[in-house]
């Protein structure tokens, strides 16, 4: 009886973790957005280093042309 019970609460301690560290793997994935807001927009927000403005069109197409 006892080694039942703790048979039971075995697989669900073991579940309940699987299940959390399945949760936390899908909040740690970003979207490109929130990406380019942490890792780009440093620089393309303001043309630092001049780097081409995101909302700046002149500035993209001939870059946009050579590829
Ligand atoms: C440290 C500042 C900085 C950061 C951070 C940065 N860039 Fe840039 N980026 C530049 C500069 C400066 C240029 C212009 C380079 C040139 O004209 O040769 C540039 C140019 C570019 C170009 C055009 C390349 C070409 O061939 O003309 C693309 C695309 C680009 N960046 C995308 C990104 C993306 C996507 C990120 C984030 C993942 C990012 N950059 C982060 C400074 C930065």
């Amino acid at each position: 009886m006892a080694k039942g019970l703790i048979a039971v609460l075995a697989i669900l301690v073991f579940g309940a973790l699987t299940t959390a560290r399945l949760v936390h793997a899908q909040a740690a994935e970003r979207c490109g957005q929130e990406i380019v807001r942490a890792q780009c927009s440093n620089c393309h927000d303001r043309g630092l280093h001049g780097a081409p403005r995101i909302d700046d069109r002149l500035a993209w197409t001939p870059r946009l042309k050579t590829a």
